[in-house]
């Protein structure tokens, strides 16, 4: 035994190494767990007691000579470069766990981003609203229709104060206080009194964009819009506006887009139509500028308003919008590299 722990002594003095793996390969020949001085331990426990002091000075002089040898050799290799696999150029800079942003922040970030481009601030307003701003200045009379398709939840009974169903109160707040030209887009979340399924949560969010000046008509509102489906979804987007209604602008229209999916040839997700609707918009209603104190002789705008839920499931096919709001990190997780 004692030869055998010599001879790998000598051997230690006479090694060289090139590369990373010749030096792994070393590791595994002296210090792994079926290495030689591994070996040499086990057999150590067989030896005659009046030897085990001088064989164990010596065992302990090979491992811990090997163990400062291949040290050694890897700073050498670290140093000189030389070393393929100590040095692994590819690992990132920031080895920390980075949170993900939220879909919905993704994709408001990327709305309000194309509006910026165009000229447009953001404008923000309060959750808790009043009626007028929500309903009364945009024009919805006190018995009027429309007000049935936003259900509102009203936060103390018997006021006027309320959670608002739209970003467009947003409008009023600015237009109220500031005079043309306006070009405001408006991010937030909404609410509304709606059973929670896959397909309608009780609240969401919505952007707003507003622009009013001189002379501003529907061919700018239309070339706004083909400018941001193009930039959302990628250049080959179409548009196409069909006649709606609502009680803010008029005419009212509501915009689809070629669906994203199958470019227009028709699918499931686009009900084999070719086209997904994705916002409403139009021309301010006179009313509404003059209820803010804009004369609706001189000035003219142009409006729109979209869900955002809407449009991150038509970019990132969100089956069921409830998953936007579990936080559940398996799906927020997946938005890891999206911005
Ligand atoms: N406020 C509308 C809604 O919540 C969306 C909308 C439609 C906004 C048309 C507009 C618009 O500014 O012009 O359904």
């Amino acid at each position: 035994m004692i030869s055998k722990i010599n001879q790998l002594l000598a051997e230690l003095d006479l090694l060289k190494v090139n590369t990373g793996e010749e030096l792994e390969s070393l590791r595994v020949k002296y210090l792994s767990k079926k290495g030689e001085i591994s070996q040499l331990m086990n057999d150590f426990r067989s030896v005659a007691a009046e030897e085990k002091k001088e064989i164990g000075k010596k065992l302990n002089e090979l491992k811990e000579k090997a163990q400062n040898k291949i040290n050694e050799i890897k700073s050498n290799l670290e140093d000189s470069g030389s070393d393929n696999v100590a040095v692994d150029l590819t690992r990132t800079a920031y080895p920390y766990h980075v949170g993900t942003r939220h879909p919905l922040s993704i994709v408001k970030k990327n709305i309000c981003d194309i509006f910026t481009r165009l000229g447009f601030s953001i404008a923000e307003g309060p959750e808790i609203e009043d009626d007028w701003h929500v309903f009364s200045s945009l024009n919805f009379a006190e018995d009027h229709p429309a007000r049935d398709m936003q259900d509102t939840f009203f936060v103390m009974n018997g006021t006027d104060i309320l959670l608002r169903t739209h970003t467009s109160s947003v409008q009023t707040r600015v237009m109220e206080k500031t005079q043309p030209p306006i070009r405001i887009i408006c991010p937030g979340r909404v609410y509304r009194n709606e059973a929670i399924s896959y397909r309608a949560h009780c609240f969401f969010h919505q952007v707003e964009a507003l622009y009013v000046d001189k002379d501003v008509s529907f061919a700018d509102l239309k070339q706004t819009l083909l400018f941001f489906a193009k930039e959302m979804f990628g250049q080959n987007t179409k548009i196409r506006l069909r006649p709606s209604f609502f009680p803010f602008t008029e005419p009212s229209a509501e915009m689809d887009i070629s669906c994203n999916l199958c470019g227009g040839k028709g699918c499931p997700f686009c009900k084999h139509t070719g086209w997904v609707e994705i916002l409403g918009c139009g021309m301010v209603d006179p009313n509404v500028l003059e209820n803010c104190g804009i004369d609706s002789k001189i000035y003219s705008g142009y409006a729109l308003g979209m869900g955002i839920e809407r449009i991150t499931n038509l970019k990132y096919q969100v089956k069921d919008l409830r998953m936007f709001f579990e936080n559940d990190v398996r799906f927020l997780q997946q938005f890891e590299s999206a911005y």
